[in-house]
């Protein structure tokens, strides 16, 4: 595999406005992107960091998985996404290395990208994601 860059760290935040406005006034940055994503549960907003991105996680409610890695861990580090070519033969290179995965497949993630979920307990306690820009 094949992991090209960091494409974003996923941050959880309780009150995601007052986050955005956070960030701008410690970096003077402007979101990149915004974006719902309702089967997920969140709503995000990336910062764009040279190639990469800072990506603000707020939760639609407490029953998802935001929402529950807020009231059971509080705000801070949720998960680290890497690029890669092509999330099938990730999962697939990864499944040959006897590691955990949540997604057997990949699925749809913002802005039109490709991802999938790696066990954090097959990364050191880290949920990682791999990216692919595109379905
Ligand atoms: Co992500």
């Amino acid at each position: 595999m094949l992991l090209r860059e960091v494409d974003h760290v996923g941050i959880a935040v309780e009150d995601l406005e007052a986050a955005i406005e956070e960030y701008r006034r410690a970096f003077g940055i402007e979101p990149a992107h915004r974006e719902r994503v309702e089967h997920q549960g969140v709503d995000e907003v990336l910062f764009g960091v040279g190639t990469s991105f800072i990506q603000l996680l707020g939760s639609l409610g407490p029953d998802t998985p935001v929402g529950r890695f807020l009231a059971r861990r509080g705000e801070g580090i949720h998960h680290i996404a890497y690029r890669v070519d092509d999330v099938e033969a990730a999962l697939a290179a990864l499944r040959d290395a006897g590691v955990r995965l949540i997604d057997e497949r990949g699925r749809p993630g913002s802005r039109g990208t490709t991802v999938a979920f790696v066990h954090p307990s097959a990364m050191h306690g880290v949920l990682v994601e791999v990216v692919q820009e595109g379905r």
